[in-house]
C-alpha cells in the first residue's frame, strides 16, 4: 500500500490542473484497487455538489448537501463507509451495480471541497485497511488540489 501512495504521489506532482489531477486519481484508483464499479470526485459549487471526473458508469449531475451518501458525507464532513447502500435509507442509485460505498469529504485549508465517492458491487468491500489506504490516497492528493 505505501508503494501504490508513492506511485500516486509521482502522478499527483505531474498535474497541471484539478481537472488532470482528479482524472488521473479516479483512473489510479479504479485500475489498482480490485471489485470497484464507480470511482470518482462531487466538487462543491453554487450550494450543491456537481459531478467531477470518474471512472464509471455515468452517473446523477448533481447531488444537494444532506441527501444521500455523499451529501450527508459531505454535510457531517465525515468519512461514510456503508456496506450495504440498499440498507442506506437516503442512498442514491447511480448505478444498480453498487452494493457498498465509502464517501471521504475532501477538505482544505478549512475549505470545503467536495467529497471521494468510492462504489463497489462486493457488499462490505471497505473494510479497515482499505478505508485508511484510500483516507490517505485523499490527503495527499489535497496536498496537489489547486484552491
Ligand atoms: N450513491 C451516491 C450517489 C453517487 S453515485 O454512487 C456515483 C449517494 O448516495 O450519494
Amino acid at each position: 500500500m505505501e508503494v501504490l501512495l508513492k506511485s500516486a504521489e509521482a502522478l499527483f506532482k505531474e498535474s497541471k490542473n484539478n481537472t488532470s489531477l482528479l482524472a488521473n486519481a479516479s483512473a489510479f484508483i479504479m485500475h489498482t484497487i480490485e471489485n470497484l464499479n464507480w470511482v470518482g470526485f462531487y466538487i462543491y459549487e453554487d450550494n450543491a455538489l456537481i459531478v467531477g471526473p470518474f471512472q464509471g458508469k455515468p452517473a446523477c449531475v448533481e447531488i444537494e448537501v444532506g441527501k444521500g451518501v455523499c451529501g450527508n458525507a459531505f454535510k457531517d464532513n465525515s468519512v461514510f463507509n456503508v456496506p450495504n447502500v440498499h440498507l442506506f435509507e437516503d442512498h442514491i442509485a447511480c448505478d444498480g451495480a453498487s452494493n457498498s460505498e465509502l464517501v471521504i469529504p475532501l477538505v482544505k485549508n478549512g475549505n470545503k471541497i467536495g467529497v471521494f465517492d468510492i462504489d463497489s458491487p462486493i457488499y462490505n468491500r471497505f473494510d479497515k485497511d482499505l478505508q485508511n489506504f484510500l483516507e490517505m490516497f485523499a490527503k495527499i492528493l489535497l496536498n496537489y488540489y489547486h484552491e
